[in-house]
């Protein structure tokens, strides 16, 4: 049986291909057979190289991206924290919140007691936005239920959202993002529940892509980490950890050690610390709105990330203390603007980086014969726009895996 093609003329391609910058081309086709990307050369050389009879998109000179991925989010989560937003304009700090049972246990609680249905409706509502700004990938951590049954019950959710919402998403497994009130001053017996039970059973039911931990002075320690990343390796599991952010524990070092996919949040991390970065390929994920809305000033190490060659992903950290933020656009204006990033590598944050961060650049992030045919049309033709802009969503059409989630067709204000 012929398949489906469609072929994209008239358009401009970031195609993320290159070790820097956009690899913007243009005069090209873009040919897409079923859910991949089969073809991209220059027009001239379309008759040559089509065998069959596709469906034409004149893009009319717009720019077109790779699907976006947001690498780094907690977006299924009961309740939300509004009282303690209005606390830290008070003077109260995030640490100190989460020392006196807020933060993360409060909403450990909500999340606790509300049904998987709640759950997935709250979910849909901040997962929508994203998904109007061209993201086709997200990355959903557990990690507010912190017993066996309800960190299932967040990872069934995030994997509901997926078959609910043309969007692929990655289950992360964080059991150790904070002890829970019943094992107060018995971390390390938490850490056995994590690793003897409440781990194996997530993966059991076949919902954990990947392992992660949050290492600092109101979480857990290097020590044990390492406890729950000799169990996701036992269970041949990816590992990545939220490392400085707060503080500098050198749990970066002994994460990336690990051939870790990512280190996220490091705004504490030492120089000296990068080239272990570096050598391991681990991604570093920079996470600027937490940075914002926790209105820290300790910048992460740009400078020597970029003088090392780490790859640098951004993401919104979705979460409902320290980033509330549902716009993976306006994350990409955050790194440039209290970064520093260039528009290119923000870019590159949001695409091949995070996919890497993710462990699926073989199959997303660029726009590559092979690659899953994930694709944004913008109504723009400068991919610096992107960053630029603030509030303005630009999206004119989204593909996922070969099926459009929004059509071209349905974008007339041109
Ligand atoms: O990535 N750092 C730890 N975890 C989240 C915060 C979660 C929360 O405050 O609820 C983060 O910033
Ligand atoms: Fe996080």
């Amino acid at each position: 049986m012929k398949k489906h093609q469609t072929l994209f003329i008239n358009v401009r391609l970031a195609t993320m291909v290159d070790e820097v910058g956009y690899g913007l081309i243009d005069d090209h086709g873009l040919l897409v057979e079923a859910d991949h990307i089969i073809w991209i050369g220059l027009m001239s050389d379309r008759q040559s190289a089509l065998e069959s009879d596709p469906k034409v998109i004149d893009c009319q000179g717009r720019l077109m991206t790779p699907g976006l991925i947001d690498c780094h989010s907690h977006l299924v989560y009961g309740g939300d924290r509004a009282d303690e937003f209005e606390l830290r304009l008070e003077g109260a700090s995030y640490e100190a919140l989460a020392k006196a049972g807020g933060g993360i246990k409060s909403t450990v609680k909500a999340t606790r007691d509300a049904n998987q249905e709640s759950l997935l409706s709250s979910a849909k509502k901040r997962l929508t936005p994203l998904l109007n700004e061209g993201v086709t990938t997200v990355e959903i951590k557990s990690g507010y239920g912190l017993d066996s049954e309800t960190e299932i019950k967040m990872l069934r959710v995030a994997k509901q959202l997926e078959a609910d919402c043309s969007v692929r998403i990655q289950k992360t497994f964080l059991g150790a993002h904070a002890l829970p009130v019943e094992y107060a001053d018995r971390s390390d017996d938490y850490i056995e529940l994590v690793c003897n039970k409440m781990l194996p059973e997530a993966h059991a039911a076949g919902l954990v892509d990947a392992v992660d931990v949050f290492i600092e002075n109101i979480a857990f320690t290097v020590a044990q980490a390492e406890r729950v990343f000799d169990c996701a390796e036992a269970l041949g599991l990816p590992v990545k950890a939220h490392v400085e952010q707060l503080s500098n524990m050198g749990g970066a070092v002994m994460t990336a050690k690990r051939q870790a996919l990512s280190v996220d949040h490091i705004e504490f991390l030492a120089e000296q610390d990068v080239p272990t970065i570096a050598q391991n390929n681990t991604v570093a994920v920079l996470l600027p709105g937490a940075f914002y809305v926790l209105r820290e000033t300790k910048l992460p190490p740009i400078d020597a990330l970029r003088a090392n060659g780490v790859s640098m992903a951004i993401a919104t950290d979705a979460n409902p203390g320290s980033s509330p933020v549902h716009s993976l656009l306006l994350i990409m204006n955050m790194a440039c603007t209290l970064f520093r990033l260039t528009p290119a590598e923000a870019l590159r944050g949001v695409t091949i980086n995070a996919a890497k961060a993710l462990g699926l650049d073989k199959e997303l992030g660029s726009l590559s014969v092979g690659k899953q045919a994930d694709l944004v049309l913008w109504d723009i033709d400068k991919p610096a726009m992107l960053s630029y802009q603030i509030g303005l969503n630009p999206c004119a059409a989204i593909m996922r895996s070969g099926i459009w989630r929004k059509p071209l067709e349905s974008y007339s204000d041109r």
